[in-house]
């Protein structure tokens, strides 16, 4: 290998870095997408080529590692500590007053800064390059999640700073536009949504695939330098100076205050411009600028002296808690949920408000008898905002999460990096009922009729036991019951009859299988025409579809191999539910086919997958007996083996656009 080879991949890590730096931190692109993704796949090819070149640090090396079995455990040298939040500007003067006391005079200035609603953590660097992501823990012992952290494109993977260790500190956050993105994907695949950005954080600094972590787009602002005063600085600010320069986000919301007063201004200048950025912050931190002030106040044993938090007091509505309990879905989700005093919230009267999942309720730590504020989350669920510790009634104890399923009494299950808490009995009544309500249910197979109401009703009278036994029911045991009659149930017949051929998507979303919701259930009855082919797919043949992928397909092939599902779908079918599978998307010039992509090819891959999705075509990752062909551009990989084997038509590129042309789509 020439020092020319190792001259070009340094300097294509440092422009690399450089265009990091600029599009994701400054958000200032000097270069199109299309440049950027030309100088990271000549450097994987040079790393690829030469793999002595290959370091950590290097840009390609975001994404990597398989995924771990748990988190590793880590003790923080410099424990991190908390601040203790107020809702209360007098608090802010009580702190300024006490550092008045304990310094003998005013300090030398303050920094005011947003306080980031996400998590903490801290990297821990070593010759300049990252070394260590630790979250915070209980603050003593956090958990590790290096290759996680790798995956945050605002946090540099190197710093330009060799003369020892350094510490850096700062703030992980889910940006709201990511967060409102990954719940509308969670809630079309019947996932349950995250309550808000910084829970959607949580869980995803925290996942076991760092892959997966890549794809939550989480970012980073850096807050603190834990061994500034050994760097020679000498005030917070400097800090912040000294690691905007290093490459990372630093908050742009910071502020140099000479006293109290100018932190006062602060605090309303952000008070209502903070709703315009794009991402959430719940307060503001104060915090002594001189390092030597800072030392000379030193910490309790849980907060530093030199720093107070200030939170904005929220949106809402405020009102009491009377209750908590705790609801089992269908998905054998336990959902915790206030019952409030009613308050009049948007128009309409609230008496119950969700609290989402365990960790919302430990970071609420919401207690019957409570104070809190509520608001309409979106459009219908209202929501917990926040408590008002002011108001805590004496003697109010902590809610604790039930290690018991509160309906069948199964112990419960959390699956590592999830924030869902579940009941995994199948049996359970809780969860069977949820499920009956969901078959019906106007996202499932939408059958008139049966509401809330009625189906309780029919459980309660031992009519119906699953979905498959609303077709065994008969017009005489319906009329008898109470509140019905003749003409209602020869309705509720009628809609049942009718609702045998509805289009097979819609059952495949009313079956309840995780993670299918309309999207997926349309994509999965557009390629397998029917619930049997459905249910006889293997997990590859479902995760080469563009855009199911192997979560979708390893949920899929477990609810079909599962003996209980087999025998609902054997159930329904012998009842005459007969599923119809709607034409393909249809439109398009390449309806119909689907094509897999190999090798380089003169335009990248997914501006040419694009194309061919555009025009009605499918693309999906890997080959199968149903490829209509592969496109093989320069140097194919095994993919082209692969449809040898299968006997896949194979094309290049050339083929591709007479192909095209063919069909009178323009390249
Ligand atoms: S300074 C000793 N600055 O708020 C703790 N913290 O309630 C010094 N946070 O654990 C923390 N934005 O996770 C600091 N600009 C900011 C912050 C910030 C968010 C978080 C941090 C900390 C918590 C304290």
């Amino acid at each position: 290998m020439s020092e020319e080879v190792r001259a070009r991949v340094e300097w294509l890590r440092k422009e690399i870095r450089r265009h990091e730096y600029l599009y994701y931190v400054l958000a200032r692109p000097e270069i199109s997408d299309f440049e950027f993704d030309a100088l990271m796949r000549e450097l994987a090819e040079l790393e690829a080529r030469f793999p002595e070149l290959l370091s950590p640090d290097s840009p390609t090396q975001r994404v990597g590692g398989a995924p771990l079995e748990e988190l590793p455990q880590v003790r923080h040298a410099v424990p991190m500590l908390s601040l203790d939040n107020s809702y209360d500007e007098k608090d802010l003067t009580e702190w300024y007053g006490r550092v008045v006391r304990l310094l003998g005079r005013p300090p030398r200035g303050l920094v005011a800064e947003l306080k980031i609603d996400g998590v903490s953590l801290s990297l821990a660097y070593a010759d300049g390059a990252l070394e260590r992501a630790v979250t915070r823990g209980n603050g003593e012992v956090g958990e590790e999640v290096t290759a996680n952290a790798r995956t945050i494109r605002t946090l540099p993977l190197r710093i330009p700073f060799t003369g020892g260790p350094v510490e850096v500190r700062g703030e992980v956050f889910m940006p709201r536009q990511v967060f409102a993105s990954l719940n509308r994907e969670r809630v079309g695949e019947g996932e349950e949504p995250f309550a808000n950005p910084r829970n959607a954080t949580a869980g995803s600094i925290r996942l076991l695939d760092p892959r997966e972590t890549a794809r939550r787009r989480l970012s980073f602002f850096a807050y603190q330098i834990v061994n500034a005063p050994e760097l020679g600085l000498q005030r917070h600010r400097e800090a912040l100076e000294r690691l905007a320069e290093w490459g990372f986000a630093v908050n742009p919301g910071w502020s140099r205050c000479r006293d109290l007063g100018e932190t006062h201004a602060f605090l309303e200048q952000w008070r209502e411009r903070r709703a315009q950025l794009t991402f959430d912050t719940d307060g503001v931190v104060v915090k002594v600028d001189h390092f030597a002030e800072q030392q000379e106040l030193g910490a309790t044993s849980k907060f530093p002296r030199w720093a107070v938090a200030y939170k904005y007091a929220p949106e809402g509505v405020r009102t009491v808690v009377r209750d908590i309990t705790v609801q089992v879905g269908r998905t054998g989700v336990l959902t915790p949920v206030a019952v409030l005093e009613p308050v009049r919230v948007a128009g309409s009267t609230v008496a119950r408000a969700t609290l989402h999942n365990a960790d919302e309720v430990a970071r609420l730590d919401v207690r019957v008898g409570d104070t809190v504020w509520v608001a309409k989350a979106g459009e219908v669920i209202p929501k917990v905002l926040a408590v008002d510790p002011a108001r805590r009634p004496a003697g109010a104890v902590p809610f604790h999460f039930p290690e018991q399923c509160p309906a069948c009494g199964t112990p419960v299950t959390r699956e590592a990096g999830e924030v869902a808490v579940r009941c995994p009995n199948r049996s359970c009544p809780a969860v069977r009922r949820q499920r009956l309500l969901h078959f019906v249910s106007r996202a499932g197979l939408d059958i008139e009729g049966l509401g809330k109401r009625s189906v309780e009703q029919l459980l309660d009278a031992g009519l119906v036991s699953d979905p498959a036994s609303l077709w065994d029911l008969r017009a005489e045991e319906l009329a008898a019951l109470p509140g019905w009659g003749e003409r209602s149930a020869a309705n509720l017949l009628a809609e049942l009859a009718a609702a045998k051929s509805k289009p097979l998507w819609r059952l495949l979303v009313a079956l309840g299988i995780r993670h299918v919701g309309e999207r997926a259930a349309k994509l999965l009855s557009e390629c397998f025409s029917s619930l049997e082919g459905i249910a006889a797919a293997r997990a590859e043949e479902i995760a080469a579809i563009s855009g199911l992928g192997s979560v979708i397909a390893a949920s899929v092939v477990e609810f079909f191999a599962d003996p209980e599902g087999r025998e609902l779908v054997r159930r329904l079918r012998e009842r005459g539910v007969d599923p119809r599978a709607e034409a393909s998307g249809g439109a398009g010039p390449l309806a119909g086919l689907s094509f897999v992509l190999t090798g380089t090819l003169s335009r990248p891959r997914e501006e040419v997958a694009a194309l061919l999705e555009g025009a009605g075509g499918r693309v999906v990752d890997s080959v199968s007996r149903r490829t209509s062909f592969v496109v093989a551009g320069a140097q194919p990989g095994s993919k082209l083996e692969k449809a040898r084997a299968l006997s896949v038509p194979v094309i290049d590129e050339e083929g591709l656009r007479r192909l095209l042309a063919e069909r009178g789509v323009t390249w």
